[in-house]
């Protein structure tokens, strides 16, 4: 006994010594990662309101939503459109071109035509000029309203959040095109 109580001592110690020196370690190396930063002086975060149509062009010689997957079944399930489509100040497509609603949807309800919406919405207009803002939500398309979560951003739209509602302006049933107003509550900084 007299000869094992310094040995139990002394390995326990060189446990402890080691395990503190990888916690020690471990928090420095946390420590070094990660710096809070301190603003000069407080931003204030804004809250925008703005209106596009959103045109979704299945026909003609330049669609600008194309079916990238099809769907095994009859109901549609499963298909996805890659959209590159087109947002404009008016109704019309040939009004004032703001940006683009890049992304892909996808036919993800067995019950009725509702779409996962996954886009970015990308802006080539004066000081928006490259700011984009992401939009991903469920658009259940024959309800009159459908709102779906902002849940980022870049440039002027730096930390955003808020919900898009879409509205059906119209939808030729024949060619499947559609113009959608969107209107937009975002806030950022
Ligand atoms: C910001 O302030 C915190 C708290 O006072 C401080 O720990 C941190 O180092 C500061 N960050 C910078 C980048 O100066
Ligand atoms: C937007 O930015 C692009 C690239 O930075 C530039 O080529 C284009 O002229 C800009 N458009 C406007 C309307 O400022």
């Amino acid at each position: 006994m007299a000869t094992t109580l310094p040995n139990s001592f002394f390995s326990t110690l060189v446990v402890f010594v080691l395990v503190a020196s990888i916690l020690y370690r471990a928090t420095g190396e946390a420590d070094d990662f990660l710096v809070e930063l301190n603003q000069s002086k407080p931003v204030r975060e804004k809250l925008s309101h703005f209106r596009v149509y959103w045109h979704d062009i299945m026909s003609g010689r330049n669609p600008t939503s194309i079916q990238i997957v099809k769907s095994p079944t009859s109901d549609g399930f499963g298909t996805v459109n890659m959209i590159d489509n087109p947002l404009t100040l008016g109704p019309e497509l040939s009004s004032k071109l703001v940006g683009k609603a890049q992304g892909f949807y996808a036919l993800a309800s067995q019950g009725e035509v509702g779409l996962l919406m996954t886009m970015n919405f990308v802006f080539i207009e004066g000081k928006y000029n490259g700011s984009t803002f992401t939009v991903l939500g469920r658009n259940a398309v024959f309800n009159k309203v459908r709102e779906m979560p902002v849940i980022g951003g870049s440039g002027l739209f730096r930390f955003a959040r808020g919900y898009v509602q879409a509205r059906t302006h119209t939808f030729d049933l024949k060619t499947g095109d559609a113009t959608i107003e969107y209107n937009v509550y975002v806030m950022h900084y």
